[in-house]
């Protein structure tokens, strides 16, 4: 029993062009990955931790792990090395945590500021009976389905979308046997909805946002002086 989380952080970062693997850029001193695993601790709610790195950093992202664990005995901690693809990467943290977990979270650790209450609301749907819970925001963008030309094909009604964001939280064998046939998505919920399976929207936050441009960076470290004051 109880709640793991893999945090994937195994991205080279392409989008934002830093020097250095994007988990591993600094806000004031703080990678993005040591905050994010602040949010997972603060939390409260997890049991387990595995940190699943880009090759060749794996002890770098231990470093951040022992920074951000004041008590590193609380918890079951492992770093694995990442795969090619985001899908990838979760099946090698997968398959590093615990069998006998109930919930299993996937995080992402660009999304550093996630704030802890969220893991909460994630877990407590899971808890309720959903097989995966997603926190999700409103979009306000129209959006427009198109073809490989790029001729508008359709527009779905704005009131039925959400954007969505990590802690994604998935009954453990629910997303285990998502993994296990072998498709890629850009994330675990449509993983685990191409199996049937029904997928909850809870309430997402801002600043859950991803970092993935040099200017959600720049905003990123503005929200953070401003949490400073
Ligand atoms: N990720 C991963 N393994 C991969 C690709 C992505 O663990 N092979 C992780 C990233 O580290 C990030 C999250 O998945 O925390 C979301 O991915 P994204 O924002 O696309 O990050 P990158 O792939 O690093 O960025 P880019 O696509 O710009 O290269
Ligand atoms: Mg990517």
């Amino acid at each position: 029993s109880g709640v793991g989380v893999v945090v994937v952080a195994a991205g080279s970062g392409t989008r934002l062009g830093a020097d250095v693997p994007k988990a591993f850029v600094e806000i004031d001193g703080v990678t993005l990955l040591e905050t994010a695993l602040d949010g997972v601790l603060a939390s409260g709610v997890v049991d387990e931790i595995v940190v699943v790195a880009p090759a060749g950093w794996e002890a770098r992202a231990q470093e951040c792990v022992d920074l951000a664990a004041s008590c590193p005995c609380a918890h079951r901690t492992a770093v694995v090395t990442g795969g090619a693809e985001r899908t990838d990467s979760v099946a090698a943290g997968l398959a590093a945590l615990s069998g006998d977990l109930d919930v299993i979270l996937v995080h992402d650790a660009a999304r550093c500021l996630a704030p802890p209450e969220l893991f909460g609301r994630v877990v407590a749907a899971v808890r309720g009976g959903a097989a995966g819970a997603v926190p999700g925001l409103a979009v306000v963008d129209t959006i427009k389905i198109v073809d490989a030309r790029g001729v508008v094909t359709g527009t779905p009604a704005r009131a039925d979308l959400r954007a969505v964001q990590t802690p994604q939280g998935f009954s453990a064998p629910v997303l285990r046997a998502a993994h296990a046939a072998g498709i890629q998505a850009t994330d675990d919920a449509a993983l685990v909805e191409a199996l049937g399976h029904e997928v909850v929207v809870v309430e997402g936050h801002p600043l859950a946002a991803k970092i993935t441009t040099p200017e959600d960076l720049h905003r990123a470290r503005a929200l953070s002086a401003a949490r400073a004051d």
